[in-house]
């Protein structure tokens, strides 16, 4: 048996899921979204096991979602996942420049977590918000027209 497991309601909503679509592998995204959600931000192998064992989907089949879609982290990421968009707005209004600012302001390398655990940074394609670029995603809630000091001053107020 895996060493992950959701919580009661997590199961519930795997369930609930399942029954929503035509096909339990339509259920895959939002199930590993929940799964990330409860395992710290990231999907990790005992956690595809155990969602395989609950959805009776094949490993191979969520595998296959998992390392499709880049919003979904097959690492351990910081408290903060701060995902810079540097698709062709943002980057052509400084966000490569901006991810290496922060990298170095904050003393972590792209993609790892901070000693203190409290940030991972990563650069992503786009956000989808591109009339407000630069611009990033930090957990659930995005952050637009960034300068250098601004996208400082954001991540140091964070807890
Ligand atoms: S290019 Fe950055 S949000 Fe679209």
């Amino acid at each position: 048996m895996a060493d992950f497991q959701l919580s009661a309601e997590g199961v519930e909503f795997v369930k609930a899921e399942l029954k929503r679509y035509e096909t339990p592998l339509s259920a895959v995204i939002p199930c590993l979204y929940r799964v990330q959600k409860e395992n710290q931000g990231w999907v990790s192998p005992e956690s595809v096991s155990y969602l395989s064992q609950l959805m009776d989907i094949p490993e191979a089949h969520i595998n296959e979602v998992l390392s499709f879609y880049t919003m979904f982290n097959r690492e351990p990421v910081g408290r903060h996942h701060v995902q810079v968009c540097c698709n062709i707005s943002c980057a052509m209004n400084g966000a490569r420049e901006l991810t290496h600012h922060l990298c170095k302001s904050f003393d972590v390398k792209e993609g790892e977590v901070s000693k203190d655990g409290k940030l991972t940074i990563t650069r992503v394609e786009c956000l989808g918000s591109c009339g407000t670029a630069p611009m990033m995603q930090i957990n659930d809630r995005y952050y637009e027209n960034l300068s250098p000091d601004s996208a400082v001053k954001i991540i140091k107020e964070l807890e």
